[in-house]
């Protein structure tokens, strides 16, 4: 399955939760696939993999796509931009800012419907190779964003809690039915960055969000000062602190999501 970690907002949690989630799920013994969709590069300095210019990333196979429409092949092969990440089951596609570059050439070479397809494209001869492939949304929906979408059959969507942030939440679900079609319903609102002690702020955004009955996880990944420290160093929550609140909300995070993708424990449990 392929999940979109995708909100339009910044510091939202995106890349926190495509990280710590992913290596939840490889800990719940499944293979995962990170691909960063952001140029920032943020998920593939926080998998600890420094990227010089001259190593291929997200960018060469987007472009390899796009040559092919003008019989022209360069560019990379998928299975040649797959990094090992820090844990055995976690792969990562990076990206730096070049992201930049391949997008600029995109605009100025190929249809509206092709250049948002072209992540969906890359992503066939690798997606039946992982139980997961976790795309890390950049912040904005731009046309990385729209491939991300269109390559996903799930959207993971964080936000926290602020009327802003969930406001903007219309607008992510308004192209998303473009994208996808009206009847598209596969998504969940995780609420991250979430501190208890705003009580009045926190009641009064999950009201709000009534909104969007059934599809607000129960879950929420409370403001934690381990999943920043992790952050720092360059390692997920599990590796960093295993005992911190911020494992555990990401492992009932992974578990609740299971439950939804797979029927997870129920479909699995031993009698
Ligand atoms: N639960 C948390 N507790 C404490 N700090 C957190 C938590 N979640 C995220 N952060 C911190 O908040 C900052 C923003 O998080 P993150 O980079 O995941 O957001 P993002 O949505 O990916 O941002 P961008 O849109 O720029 O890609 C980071 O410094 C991260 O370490
Ligand atoms: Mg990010």
């Amino acid at each position: 399955m392929i999940v979109s970690v995708v909100h339009q907002k910044g510091g939202v949690g995106k890349t926190t939760t495509s990280i710590n989630l992913a290596s939840a799920l490889v800990l719940n013994n499944k293979s995962v696939l990170i691909v960063d969709m952001d140029p920032q590069g943020h998920s593939t300095k926080g998998l600890g993999i420094k990227l010089e210019d001259s190593n291929l990333s997200v960018k060469d196979i987007m472009i390899k796509e796009a040559s092919s429409l003008f019989g022209q092949f360069w560019g990379s092969d998928v299975h040649e931009v797959i990094y090992k990440g820090p844990r055995a089951g976690l792969d990562l596609i990076p990206s730096n800012i070049m992201l930049i570059q391949a997008l600029e050439e995109l605009y100025g070479r190929c249809s509206k419907n092709f250049r948002e397809s072209l992540l969906s494209k890359c992503l066939l001869p690798v997606k039946n190779f992982y139980d997961y492939v976790i795309i890390d949304c950049p912040p904005g929906l731009g046309l990385l964003a729209v491939n991300a979408i269109k390559a996903s059959q799930f959207l993971l969507v964080p936000s926290i809690m602020s009327r802003l942030s969930i406001d903007s939440i219309i607008d992510l679900l308004n192209l998303t039915k473009r994208i996808k079609g009206d009847s598209f319903e596969d998504y969940r609102i995780l609420m991250t960055l979430v501190d208890p002690r705003l009580r009045s702020t926190n009641e009064y955004v999950l009201e709000e969000l009534s909104a969007y009955s059934g599809k607000v996880l129960h879950t929420q990944i409370t403001r934690n000062e381990a999943i920043n420290q992790a952050q720092i160093v360059n390692q997920d929550i599990f590796a960093f602190a295993p005992g911190s609140r911020g494992a555990e909300d990401y492992a009932k995070l992974s578990k609740e999501l299971l439950e939804i993708w797979e029927g997870y424990p129920s479909a699995h449990k031993t009698p």
